[in-house]
């Protein structure tokens, strides 16, 4: 496991502008409050857009606490494919990745004994300390395994692989869909880390836009800096922004990592996290 400490750091290389409109500016210029958007609350008072990214199972109350009414989160993901106990008894909808290759074979009578109609597969690809799969092979794999779940599992959403935004992403997600005329994908994960607002938002425009206007899941994003307060108004902002744009279906801050030890001194995420207490707030948990 340990996924989390390998995620690339890299700021995405994009230059070009968004595909419609100065998105930075309106974005700014809405990001005035911090509410959840009204569209975005279901009859339950949850954030249908707002999710967990969780690896961890030994935070065991916290994923209680996520579940209790006051908690806006509707979601969680922890990159497997089946959830552990703790997971699968919070209430909270799990949704199952296939990771890499690895036991692919299973992936359809996994999704289906899980009687879920979500799926993510594989995680940044194009990464050869994450999935590390050569596009060609991954269409092969998509063809073979993830596309038959259309009629296993009729209306079944699949979302495509998600690359990261470093250099490799882009272009193994190109060669990948030409590889794979026949593959369909209903949705887009995305993941973004960088610094400011800016280029989180040329990125997601970007995204959208390349790979035929698809709904978008950001299913990993953080704003790196060191600088507390930059974070948090990061946080702040592209809450409202993506509460407010259509095209993005979920969203899930990198990462719900509450146990102590991830917070040691020079763990790699303690910056971008900020706090566990801003953090919970955020996650609405407590
Ligand atoms: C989660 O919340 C639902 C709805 O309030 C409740 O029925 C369920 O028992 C809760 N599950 C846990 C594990 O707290
Ligand atoms: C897509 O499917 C069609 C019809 O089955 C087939 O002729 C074609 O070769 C396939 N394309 C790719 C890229 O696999
Ligand atoms: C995506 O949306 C843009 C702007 O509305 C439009 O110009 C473009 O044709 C769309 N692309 C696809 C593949 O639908
Ligand atoms: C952190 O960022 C804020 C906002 O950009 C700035 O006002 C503040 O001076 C920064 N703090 C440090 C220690 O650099
Ligand atoms: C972000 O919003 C939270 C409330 O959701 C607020 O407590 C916090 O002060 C805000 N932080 C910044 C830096 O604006």
């Amino acid at each position: 496991m340990l996924i989390y400490l390998f995620v690339c750091f890299l700021s995405h290389p994009v230059t070009a502008s968004p595909a419609s409109g100065s998105v930075s500016s309106s974005a700014t210029s809405s990001a005035t409050s911090s509410s959840a958007a009204s569209t975005t609350t279901s009859s339950t008072g949850k954030n249908t857009k707002r999710g967990l990214s969780y690896p961890s199972t030994d935070n065991i109350p916290d994923i209680l606490n996520v579940n209790q009414t006051n908690s806006v989160i509707s979601w969680q993901y922890d990159w497997g494919l089946t959830p552990p106990t703790n997971l699968a008894q919070s209430g909270i909808e799990y949704v199952p990745m296939q990771w890499g290759s690895g036991g692919i074979e299973n992936l359809g009578a996994a999704v289906k004994a899980q009687g879920t109609n979500v799926l993510l597969t594989f995680n940044e690809p194009d990464f050869n300390q994450q999935s590390n799969i050569d596009p060609n092979i991954a269409a092969q794999l998509w063809m073979q395994y993830i596309e038959p779940l259309r009629t296993d599992i009729p209306g079944i959403k699949i979302g495509a692989p998600a690359v990261s935004s470093g250099g490799t992403g882009f272009p193994w997600l190109t060669t990948f869909f030409s590889a794979c005329g026949n593959c369909s994908f209903d949705f887009l994960p995305i993941h973004w880390y960088g610094e400011g607002t800016g280029g989180f938002y040329d990125y997601l425009y970007q995204m959208y836009g390349e790979f035929g206007n698809k709904t978008i899941w950001v299913t990993e994003y953080a704003d790196t800096s060191l600088n507390d307060t930059e974070v948090m108004d990061f946080i702040n902002q592209t809450t409202v922004f993506m509460d407010g744009l259509d095209f993005v279906e979920r969203y899930a801050w990198f990462g719900y990592f509450v146990s102590s030890r991830r917070f040691s001194p020079g763990a790699t995420l303690t910056n971008i996290l900020v706090s566990i207490t801003e953090t919970r707030k955020w996650l609405r948990v407590q």
